[in-house]
């Protein structure tokens, strides 16, 4: 066995080891030195290696909304956050309810990146996600769209979504569900509870996202159809999910950090760069949730990626657009929660790329002979504050602005070639 290049002096799974790569393909993985004279090595610095993770729900915003993000920079925040591939979802302008959206995304992504990352196109469930009429799902799987969701806004209408479902499935593709009850949260501007009733603000109760959780699982039982619940913030979704698993009943779920670490109280101060939907909960949701994730009851973290910019979000609270941008963060929120003994190496590892790729059938770097060669070389320690110097994202509304956290890619591979490095 010869390689095309050596990578020595990384950990994975807390051991030394030594990886051997061949025409973009994983050749060898192995506890022994691997270099052999005249081939060329690559000092891994002693970083951690990764296979590069998966963010199964982004906005990049193109076409329509540049001045958001783009895919050119949604692409390099993914590239520089470690992400190899990612969904992006279909609340552009236009909508991605037609081939011709799905193509341009394409297009555009393969002509500004073409060693990657990849984008993956989510396609509207319904035209221009009004929740009234099918889209033409049969088109835009055609066209290249990895799944299907109305994200951004939810399909009230039962009958329809059932429709949606069973369609999406003959298609062979999932429905990531935006699971809300457009009339509970009706003009809500963060969670309901003790927070929202201190600051005198319309709330967003638990029952607006556990409902349609309740539909959703009671729809994939009936059909015996899969479907995946996007964004999950509170205890009583957690529960209703375990109890379906419990069951049998094909729903998959997925949370995002920003749910892991923070609560509504950040919302005291009236900060909208913590306004997100759904909302920032409780201490007992953000508990529920970390430990659905151990437990696999949650099964993929997601960024939920919506940039947004400066001047839309510096106005009063109740008129801020929801959202966080993610992209940049998550790695090192992740690492976090890793220091905090929350979730393990391993847990990264199968929230981040193994159990995305098998939901939306993509590839996954397992480390074996003859995976394609994405990974990223993590430095753990290396500490950086989130500002203006380090985001990628045009989006600059995070939480965490202005904080110093740990752990940032070094490099990242993809099929063998070096196509990010830190600087
Ligand atoms: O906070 C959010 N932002 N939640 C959504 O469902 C949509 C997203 C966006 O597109 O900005
Ligand atoms: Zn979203």
């Amino acid at each position: 066995m010869n390689f095309d290049l050596v990578i020595n002096n990384i950990k994975f799974l807390g051991q030394r080891v030594f990886l051997g790569i061949k025409e973009g393909k994983i050749a060898e993985l192995s506890f022994k030195d691997l270099s052999i004279e005249g081939v060329p090595v690559f000092d891994g610095q002693g970083c951690t290696l990764f296979p590069s993770f998966i963010d199964a729900h982004v906005h990049l915003r193109e076409p329509g909304f540049e001045y958001k993000e783009d895919i050119e920079s949604g692409l390099k925040a993914a590239l520089a956050g470690g992400f190899g591939q990612v969904l992006a979802m279909a609340n552009t302008n236009p909508v991605n309810d037609k081939a011709s959206v799905t193509e341009f995304m394409l297009t555009r992504a393969r002509e500004l990146y073409p060693s990657g990352p990849s984008l993956h196109p989510v396609g509207a469930l319904t035209r221009g996600l009004q929740g009234e009429e099918m889209a033409p799902l049969g088109e835009l799987a055609q066209a290249g769209c990895k799944a299907f969701s109305n994200d951004g806004l939810p399909v009230k209408n039962n009958e329809l979504f059932r429709r949606c479902v069973e369609y999406a499935h003959d298609l062979g593709l999932l429905v990531i569900d935006h699971c809300e009850d457009p009339d509970l949260s009706e003009a809500g501007v963060i969670n309901e509870g003790k927070m929202s009733s201190y600051l005198g603000l319309k709330g967003i109760p638990t029952v607006a996202e556990s409902l349609q959780v309740a539909r959703d699982i009671l729809l994939a039982a009936y059909l015996d159809i899969p479907l995946h619940l996007a964004h999950i913030s509170c205890k009583e979704s957690v529960e209703l999910i375990a109890w379906a698993k419990e069951k049998g009943i094909p729903v998959s779920a997925e949370t995002c950090p920003h749910y892991l670490l923070l609560t509504e109280e950040i919302l005291a101060d009236y900060n909208t760069l913590a306004k997100v939907n759904p909302p920032l909960r409780t201490e007992e949701d953000r508990q529920a949730l970390l430990a659905a994730l151990r437990t696999g009851v949650i099964d993929i973290l997601v960024t939920d990626h919506a940039p947004h910019a400066d001047f839309e979000k510096e106005v009063p609270l109740a008129q801020a657009p929801n959202g966080i941008s993610g992209l940049d963060t998550a790695l090192a929120l992740s690492l976090e929660l890793k220091r905090q003994g929350q979730l393990q190496e391993q847990d990264l590892i199968r929230l981040w790329a193994e159990t995305p790729a098998t939901l939306f059938n993509l590839n996954f770097n397992s480390f074996k002979p003859g995976d394609r060669a994405d990974f990223i070389l993590v430095d753990e320690s290396k500490k950086w504050v989130v500002s203006e110097k380090t985001m990628y994202s045009k989006g600059k509304n995070t939480p965490f602005w202005g904080q110093t956290l740990r752990g940032k890619v070094k490099y990242h591979f993809l099929e063998g070639k070096l196509v990010y490095e830190d600087k």
